[in-house]
């Protein structure tokens, strides 16, 4: 049974993953190479727990317990050695997560289990950094953290099933509920909010109603909690476009992106961000 985790990477995903670990009873040590990283960090996983008891939703005894498991760090030599599970979570480039997986196959234990908090990126890719690709699997947590349910636990070529019931049971213990999917381009979360949210842009081209008349449609008919428009403001249009065009070269043509999500992100309306997207503000 897994015991102590080190997340690597305490940016918008890492201290979040870092916090549900340490509540979920992990000793848990989060690392980082930049040190104002982890003093953000740090605060920010403070704010959570403030927060949490202030709403009833974890003691004051629970949040301190939680916090005192939670070690922060920037020697990775330390995060990792005895260590029974490691969850990465540095940005989003091949070469820094092939980088950083090659020092923890030489200084974590052998056993441990490594997991990806990648969007979209190969695990099957990323296990080749490990000498045994079994143990490792993706583990994609949503953003933020400390309130979205979900964790897709993704299989690689090479993934064991055991590295699959293991994540699935550390999610739990983390408060998580999880999908279990095999690899494939946008999991299966940003592959249909891709496609609504291109649909959406369509339907805003062809003039089939406005941007409010299409969130409202999807908020008040289907339930959606935002609408597209709204959502995609949040996302930022850029890395919505980024995603779709992942998407289109590798799934095929009903992913082209829209010509009026183009222009928008020519014209630099990336969202809330900069204060303007589909809406101003
Ligand atoms: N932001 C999201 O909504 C979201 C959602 C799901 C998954 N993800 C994925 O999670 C991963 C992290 O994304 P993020 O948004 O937290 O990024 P981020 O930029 O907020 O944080 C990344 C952190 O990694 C640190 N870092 C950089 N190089 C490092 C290294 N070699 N070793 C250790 N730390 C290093 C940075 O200092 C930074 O603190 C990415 O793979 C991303 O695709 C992001």
């Amino acid at each position: 049974m897994i015991r102590s985790i080190a997340v690597l990477g305490a940016g918008t995903m890492g201290h979040g993953i870092a916090y549900a670990a340490a509540l979920g009873g992990f000793e848990t040590r989060l690392f980082d190479v930049s040190p104002e990283a982890l003093t953000r960090a740090r605060a920010s996983v403070e704010a959570i727990g403030a927060k949490a008891v202030e709403l009833g939703k974890a003691t004051a005894a629970d949040r301190d317990a939680a916090l005192g498991r939670l070690a922060f760090g920037s020697d990775l030599g330390a995060a990792v050695v005895d260590v029974g599970m490691v969850i990465e979570a540095i940005p989003e480039r091949m070469d820094l997560k092939l980088s950083i997986l090659q020092d923890v196959e030489r200084q974590a234990p052998p056993e441990a289990i490594v997991a990806s908090n990648t969007s979209a990126l190969s695990i099957t890719e990323l296990s080749t950094a490990l000498t045994r690709p079994q143990r490792a699997a993706g583990m994609h947590f949503f953003n933020p953290v400390h309130k979205m349910k979900l964790v897709e636990v993704v299989r690689a070529l090479e993934t064991a099933p055991e590295t699959l019931d293991v994540i699935e049971d550390v999610a739990r213990r983390m408060g998580k509920e999880t999908v279990r999917i095999r690899e494939s381009p946008g999991f299966i979360t940003s592959r249909v909010n891709a496609m609504i949210g291109n649909e959406a842009f369509f339907m805003l081209q062809e003039g089939i109603a406005s941007a409010r008349g299409i969130d409202k449609a999807l908020k008040l008919g289907l339930n959606h909690p935002m609408g597209p428009f709204e959502l995609v403001d949040l996302v930022g249009l850029d890395t919505r476009l980024s995603v779709l065009k992942f998407l289109h070269a590798s799934l095929g043509d009903k992913y082209r992106p829209c010509p009026l999500l183009v222009q928008y992100v020519q014209a630099g309306r990336l969202g809330k961000k900069v204060g303007k997207g589909v809406y101003e503000y």
